[in-house]
């Protein structure tokens, strides 16, 4: 990304300059209406910045047509509120396999082990509508990694739910990361939660990009005082 800034009423986030590694898992924290989701949402090509350029391993990304859609399609996004459709828990995994065109016997496969991997198998034929927030947020998680994207972004996919829950969910990405090689993106409210999963750590505050690096080093040896104040829990809003 390269001097993105939006605009809303007023800018809302600028961004000079940063790069996402393949396979890197980052945690995006910062205060709410610091401009995480809009960060996200620009990565995934849903809003478009109004000025500056989001590029895709070094190419500018296509402004529209299907070029775009299919950058798009390589990435997968999951919200806070789980919006799955209403149908069985094992035809939302497979969905976006079966939107790709891949083969039945294929779909079989990754949709049982997937399901098998987030602990799901038993309520494969379960309506999703009967499912708890848990279970949802699994489901979820499970059908935006079927197709093996090349980017995973996550808006608190954790917040509301149990600790037994967030553990499963943390496992669960960290583990299909690693396998996948996927770039995961997380936004996550919870600093400790952005301590445990991240390699790398991007600290957001009033639309702009305060601090970024390694995890540890970030919760270790902050540059910044606001950086420093918000992972000890003493920046209030
Ligand atoms: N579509 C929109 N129209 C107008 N303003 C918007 C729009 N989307 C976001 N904003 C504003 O942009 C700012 C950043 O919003 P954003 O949703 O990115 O924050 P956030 O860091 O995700 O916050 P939270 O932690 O509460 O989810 C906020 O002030 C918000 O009100
Ligand atoms: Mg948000």
């Amino acid at each position: 990304m390269q001097g993105v800034s939006k605009i809303y009423d007023q800018e809302v986030l600028r961004v000079e300059h940063l790069t996402l590694t393949k396979g890197c898992i980052y945690g995006i924290i910062g205060p709410s209406g610091a401009g995480k989701s809009t960060l996200l949402r620009i990565i995934n090509l849903l809003t478009r910045p109004d000025s500056g350029e989001v590029l895709y391993q070094g190419c500018p990304t296509p402004q529209n047509g299907p070029e775009r859609l299919a950058l798009q399609r390589k990435m997968s996004l999951v919200f806070q509120q789980t919006l799955l459709f209403k149908d069985s828990v094992w035809n939302n995994v497979a969905y976006g396999l079966k939107a790709r065109g891949f083969p039945k016997a294929e779909i079989r496969e990754r949709v049982n082990s997937l399901l098998e991997q987030v602990g799901l198998k038993k309520l494969a034929s379960r309506g999703t509508d009967t499912l708890s927030g848990g279970e949802a947020q699994r489901v979820a998680i499970a059908r935006a990694v079927a197709f093996e994207p090349e980017l995973l972004l996550l808006d608190e996919p954790t917040a509301n739910l149990d600790p037994g829950n967030i553990e499963l969910i943390e496992e669960i990405i960290t583990k299909l990361a690693r396998q996948k090689k996927i770039t995961v993106v997380m936004v996550t409210h919870n600093v400790f939660q952005a301590r445990r999963i991240a390699d790398q750590v991007i600290f957001i505050n009033q639309g702009q990009i305060v601090e970024s690096g390694a995890t540890e080093q970030i919760f270790q040896n902050p540059q910044f005082d606001t950086t420093a104040a918000y992972i000890s829990g003493r920046m209030v809003y």
